[in-house]
């Protein structure tokens, strides 16, 4: 069955919130924060070792019961029900949306076309699995009977964004195997890779869900040159595997049928990782980690499917987002992880967000009257503070943030990690609370010369008011980056249901990729 179509414009909450807004839009976080004293506690939740602090939002209870009604109108319950069950909910695509499968560890079947996809799903971790401890262990070899040292993912979007991202993210956790990606089509950017490599002792992994990928195919083919000055074609089969759905043109390359991972289409690229499209994290941090990872994700999917909407994590996510979306103006989001180990998070977000929800057409055909999509962007904490947060705190757009944080650091660096914790603390508080004339003033006395004060004071006062999410977690681990990306899926998920849109395709990447086919052509 397919999703319901609701326009959110059409709904009683929408204008309730409409008129909610009218009423809310200058008030002030701190009088929300005078007149509840519990305010921090009502507007957290936590899961697992998690701890999500909503409280600095321009919100009251009102304001999140209508945004809740919202979802309820939008009936995203049953859009939840469906997702899990593997209805066809990528209706253009027709295909069903499944990657919460790919983490599930309950023994309910979930059928595809009266096909119970969970075999197929199972032997394919094993796979990974065994692939993972030979190649780890060096008793799969290269082509000249070398164990490997290093790995290479060649794939796009999200055959690249997101091993790529958690590689990094899960770096404290890796083992002797280096791991490089090769995305882009400039040339330049292969040749840097591959120029310290050495051809006998390089795994290549090729991974391309449709394996018709202009950049991954142009990559694979650069890099099979170069590995073929020094190995022939048979030792493809030693140095080269691939993740992808599309076997006969796989086994064309000259990859081995048995170093071949496959994956399904009702996966969508973005939302990959956790298949064999995630074989470069599970090389890179080994299978105990990589199951850790969809083990996180599951326990946040069993969260977000099971959990009262005022309690539900991605839901209250999602809702928050769309007022400000939808009600603010606010056209972008700013993501912050207070980990160096997360800077590429922002680019893995913006292709989850932005390609499931830049969409302008309703589930009827019918352009939307209303906002969508939000612009996603961000990078970690500190180096942020130093370069675009002025504009978060003193320019003219409101820009709601998250902030992700970590109570421990992974290396033990106490004196580093106060710091770093104090300055992920006091961006919000300064979002919040600004700084008023007064305040400034005072600062300012001790100087004595009132009229430098004076000229000065309007640069120097923060209006505050700017809202902010906290996401605070005991440790980067698989566990918790698995929980967390997970509950961004679900935010995107949710946001997707509520703007009644198709959140699983993604045909406006299609004619620049036909253009520039054509000028090629000429
Ligand atoms: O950018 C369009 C897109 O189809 C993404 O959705 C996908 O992640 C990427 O290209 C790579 O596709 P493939 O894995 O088929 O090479």
């Amino acid at each position: 069955m397919s999703l319901l179509n609701i326009n959110p414009t059409s709904t009683a909450s929408w204008k309730g919130l409409q008129d909610h807004f009218e009423e809310i839009k200058d008030v002030q976080m701190k009088s929300l924060f005078l007149e509840d004293s519990n305010r921090k506690k009502n507007m957290s939740r936590n899961f697992e070792d998690l701890n999500f602090d909503f409280s600095k939002n321009r919100m009251t209870k009102e304001t999140m019961d209508l945004l809740l009604d919202l979802a309820k109108e939008c009936k995203l319950d049953d859009a939840i029900a469906k997702y899990f069950e593997g209805d066809k909910i990528n209706v253009t695509e027709n295909r069903a949306v499944l990657h919460t499968a790919l983490r599930n560890i309950n023994n309910k079947p979930i059928l595809v076309d009266g096909q119970d996809i969970m075999p197929e799903v199972h032997q394919t971790l094993e796979k990974i699995k065994g692939f993972t401890n030979q190649v780890v262990s060096g008793e799969f070899k290269g082509y000249s009977g070398k164990a490997f040292t290093d790995v290479v993912n060649i794939g796009i979007g999200g055959s690249d964004l997101g091993p790529n991202m958690v590689v990094e993210g899960l770096h404290y956790y890796k083992n002797h195997l280096k791991t490089h990606f090769v995305s882009n089509i400039d040339g330049d950017h292969v040749m840097e890779v591959i120029k310290e490599l050495d051809p006998e002792t390089t795994l290549f992994v090729i991974v391309s869900k449709t394996f018709t990928t202009q950049e991954t195919l142009t990559n694979a083919e650069t890099i099979k040159k170069w590995f073929l000055k020094s190995a022939t074609e048979e030792d493809i089969q030693h140095n080269f595997v691939a993740v992808s759905t599309n076997l006969d043109k796989v086994k064309g390359f000259g990859i081995a049928e048995e170093n071949i991972f496959t994956m399904w289409n009702w996966v969508g690229g973005r939302y990959s990782l956790w298949s064999a499209v995630g074989l470069s994290i599970s090389l890179a941090v080994g299978f105990d980690n990589f199951k850790k990872f969809l083990d996180g994700a599951y326990a946040m999917d069993e969260h977000f499917k099971n959990t009262e909407f005022e309690d539900n994590i991605p839901v209250i996510m999602a809702v928050i987002s769309i007022w400000y979306n939808n009600f603010f103006g606010s056209e972008s989001e700013v993501v912050i992880p207070y980990t160096q180990y997360l800077e590429k998070l922002a680019p893995f977000l913006q292709q989850l967000s932005m390609e499931s929800n830049g969409k302008s057409v309703d589930r009827n055909g019918d352009k939307v009257t209303y906002q969508t999509g939000n612009i996603i962007w961000g990078n970690s904490g500190t180096n942020v503070q130093h370069a675009f947060m002025q504009l978060v705190h003193q320019g003219t757009k409101l820009i709601p943030v998250d902030f992700i944080g970590f109570e421990e650091s992974l290396y033990g660096n106490v004196d580093h990690h106060q710091k770093l914790m104090a300055n992920f603390y006091a961006q919000a508080e300064a979002l919040y609370a600004g700084k008023t004339a007064e305040e400034v003033h005072l600062d300012m006395k001790f100087t004595g010369d009132v009229q430098k004060i004076n000229a000065l004071l309007p640069f120097k006062v923060f209006d505050g008011n700017r809202p902010s999410n906290a996401f605070l977690m005991k440790k980067l681990s698989p566990r918790s980056l698995g929980a967390l990306i997970s509950s961004y899926e679900h935010k995107t998920f949710v946001q997707g249901i509520i703007w009644n849109i198709y959140s699983f395709d993604q045909f406006g990447v299609e004619l620049g990729k036909e253009l520039a086919n054509k000028l090629l052509i000429k």
